[in-house]
């Protein structure tokens, strides 16, 4: 079937739905420059996650851990949403219904949805995420939580209870917040369509959030440079870069 088609039908499933959700990966960001993490050039291709992002190396080595997160946090700096993350935004503001659920801790979504929402509330195009955010710290023993600040001589520490701090972002090993994980599948049972943007769909349980949609009877919409697992499932399989199809699907 050729592109003008599929994002035809893609465009009727979306005007047709009542309730829309959308799970997206590390691909919506790759246009802001954000490192993926299995694609070539992908962070764990040159990197070994569980040397890193493990509660086990923060507690061995927390300056090596912290020096990485570190890093990502400083080329994130240099990083603005691009124009997947704003028609995100713009489509969830119309509506006045949340539905972004993503694993990205980048904040870009959370940045789209303040900007596009102007003068108004954001709430509608906040995302739920999955995995935490990096441009948070969490103190390791009483839970608070702080925006980061750059890494200096002395670890940081929490300004309530003086323990280590780290980044509030999921590591390798750790579960998922429980009442975060029902957020977004709330959202994607009562949801008749799914958009599934820039994820491989290999990690759980965020690849099971689609599920949830498809087995309420609901259908998918992938937007992806390449198959994944879910592109069988989906109604339609968008190809190309999120950055470009979103504005066309949603605009
Ligand atoms: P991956 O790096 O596994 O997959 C990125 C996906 O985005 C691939 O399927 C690419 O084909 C696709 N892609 C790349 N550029 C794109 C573009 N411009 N437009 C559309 N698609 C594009 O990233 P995730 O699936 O997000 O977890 O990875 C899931 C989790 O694995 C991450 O949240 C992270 C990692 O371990 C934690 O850190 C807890």
């Amino acid at each position: 079937m050729s592109a003008s088609v599929d994002i035809e039908r893609a465009r009727r499933l979306v005007g047709e739905a009542r309730r829309v959700v959308a799970l997206t990966g590390a691909g919506i960001s790759a246009e802001s420059g954000v490192p993926t993490f299995r694609d070539a050039g992908g962070l764990w291709r040159n990197y070994r996650p569980e040397e890193l992002a493990t509660p086990q190396a923060f507690a061995r080595d927390p300056r090596t851990a912290w020096e990485w997160y570190d890093w990502r946090r400083s080329v994130l700096a240099g990083c603005a949403p691009n124009p997947g993350h704003r028609a995100l935004a713009r489509f969830f503001l119309a509506r006045g219904a949340a539905g972004v659920v993503t694993q990205n801790v980048d904040g870009l979504h959370t940045r789209a949805a303040v900007e596009e929402a102007g003068n108004g509330p954001p709430e509608a195009a906040l995302p739920v995420e999955l995995h935490g955010a990096v441009g948070r710290d969490r103190c390791n023993r009483c839970e608070a939580r702080f925006p980061a600040e750059p890494l200096g001589d002395a670890l940081p520490r929490c300004d309530s209870c003086g323990g280590l701090r780290r980044p509030d972002v999921v590591l390798f090993g750790e579960s998922l917040d429980g009442d975060v994980l029902a957020r977004a599948y709330s959202l994607a049972e009562r949801a008749d369509l799914c958009l599934v943007v820039g994820t491989s769909a290999v990690v759980y349980p965020a690849a099971a959030v689609p599920l949830a949609t498809l087995e309420a009877g609901g259908s998918l919409i992938e937007v992806n440079l390449e198959d994944t697992p879910l592109t069988r499932s989906a109604t339609v399989a968008l190809r190309g870069a999120a950055g470009e199809v979103l504005p066309a699907l949603l605009g």
